[in-house]
């Protein structure tokens, strides 16, 4: 069997398989021809195993808890880079040159604003609406307003949706929070920067204007770059699959925002939250926290922890984890839930269920504390990462759209259900 295929053998047949193979050297089996070849297709539930496409965007390693953007490692982006910058790098492949940056930022600013009539949308929905659900509706709205740009055909309108869609969407979380806190909308300040902006549209109030102290918006810029992108997740994989079909950016995005709303995925970090407060409200402990996790009886998970592709330390978790250090110690802050949080962490760590599983913080473990000491309500956690995961989604968008390959998505199945049946007539039904 030579290096580059293997061999599959059904019954007394043998058939080989080219093999192909990444820059980090990772090999997969090229699985393109099996069906025509032998009239079977491969089984992967949750596609753990299964490789949906090549992708130059970003790469992980799981076993090595490795992370890169456009082959820069996410400690490094963390310690010089900023969200905006990173988002460039993301969708256009390169880090920007300064007037490249300043460029783009202007048109982020330019374009901060949502039409008039967008505002009205805001009153069709029950002021108890879940934001996810909003930002969701909203930004398919958006798109009604930029037909023309749904399907930017060049650099030049894919710079103005990225800024479009990056800027208003930010404009669109922060009305859906005044909305549900029954307050004026405040409009984006034009001499503000991206995360402040957010922060003012948040937070200020009619004749009193919140400034964000620079350590809270470095530390709100830090959590959405480390959410920038993380290949192909659950709502990246659905992005990149209503994309395969020919839609729209702002569809794709709108439904790589329905995924992410999923508890397993970006909903996970609203839920680490509400298990620490229940073991400082005293409803749980950590050591019953644990035990739950490890009960297969029950379907409760220890929230925040496990990953599908890290089998190590999630390095955005342990980012996250001395983001919230440096800044709780330059705002004089305390919170009781990081003393727990670093206690269950330190509890499962040493349990033999998590070692024996490679189960570590991910990146929803320590996310929400950051988030909940600049009063982010935890309602607002999961938009804050889409807001973050934006670029990825924008970039992954543009990969399937310039990829000559791209075939529409549609997996295969093992059909379980019944065989060939008669109709019955309804008078004769449930006589048998
Ligand atoms: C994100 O894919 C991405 O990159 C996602 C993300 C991104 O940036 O886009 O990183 C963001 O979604 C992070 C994950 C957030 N979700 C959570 O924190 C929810 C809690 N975690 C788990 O539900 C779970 O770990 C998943 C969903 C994250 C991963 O699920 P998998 O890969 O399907 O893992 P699995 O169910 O196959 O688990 C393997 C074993 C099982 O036990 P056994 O059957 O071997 O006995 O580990 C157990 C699981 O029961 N397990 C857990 C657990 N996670 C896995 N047991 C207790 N608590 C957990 N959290």
């Amino acid at each position: 069997m030579s290096k580059e295929e293997a061999i599959l053998q059904i019954d007394d047949k043998k058939y080989k398989l080219p093999l192909v193979r990444g820059v980090e050297n990772e090999c997969g089996i090229d699985i393109r021809n099996l069906r025509a070849q032998t009239g079977c297709v491969t089984f992967d539930s949750g596609f753990a195993n299964t490789g949906a496409c090549e992708s130059t965007i970003t790469y992980i390693d799981g076993e090595k808890g490795i992370l890169r953007y456009r082959g820069i490692p996410i400690e490094e982006l963390a310690k010089h880079s900023r969200f905006i910058e990173v988002a460039y790098l993301l969708i256009w492949g390169e880090l920007p040159t300064a007037t490249q940056l300043a460029h783009f930022s202007e048109l982020l600013t330019d374009n901060a604003t949502l039409h008039e009539n967008l505002k009205s949308h805001f009153e069709g929905f029950p002021w108890s609406a879940h934001p996810m659900a909003m930002l969701s509706a909203m930004i398919n709205a958006l798109g009604c307003y930029h037909p023309d740009l749904g399907e930017p055909e060049c650099h030049e309108e894919l710079m103005a949706v990225a800024a479009r869609i990056i800027s208003k969407v930010r404009t669109i979380a922060a009305f859906s929070y005044k909305m549900s806190r029954g307050e004026p909308f405040i409009y984006p300040s034009p001499t503000r920067r991206y995360v402040s902006n957010l922060l003012h549209m948040m937070f200020s109030v009619p004749h009193q204007e919140y400034d964000a102290i620079p350590e809270v918006s470095r530390a709100l810029d830090m959590v959405f770059m480390l959410h920038a992108d993380h290949e192909q997740n659950c709502s990246t994989s659905t992005v990149r699959m209503v994309a395969s079909a020919g839609a729209n950016l702002f569809s794709s995005v709108s439904a790589g925002v329905c995924a992410l709303w999923g508890h397993l995925h970006g909903g996970a970090n609203m839920e680490v939250i509400r298990m620490l407060e229940r073991i400082h409200k005293g409803g749980t402990s950590i050591k019953a926290c644990v035990e739950m996790a490890k009960d297969k009886k029950g379907d409760f998970r220890l929230m925040g922890f496990g990953h599908r592709v890290y089998k190590n330390y999630d390095p955005r978790a342990r980012l996250l984890k001395q983001a919230c250090d440096n800044l709780f110690a330059k705002i004089d802050y305390e919170d009781p839930l990081l003393d727990i949080a670093r206690e269950l962490e330190d509890a499962a760590l040493n349990d033999p269920y998590f070692a024996e599983r490679n189960l570590y913080p991910n990146v929803d473990f320590y996310s929400g504390i950051i988030l909940r000491s600049i009063r982010i309500p935890t309602n607002m956690f999961t938009v804050l990462f889409a807001i973050g995961r934006l670029p990825g989604w924008i970039a992954h968008w543009r990969e399937v759209n310039e990829d000559q390959s791209t075939r529409i998505a549609r997996p295969r199945q093992i059909y379980t259900g019944y065989n060939e049946r008669a109709y019955v007539p309804i008078e004769k039904r449930g006589l048998e």
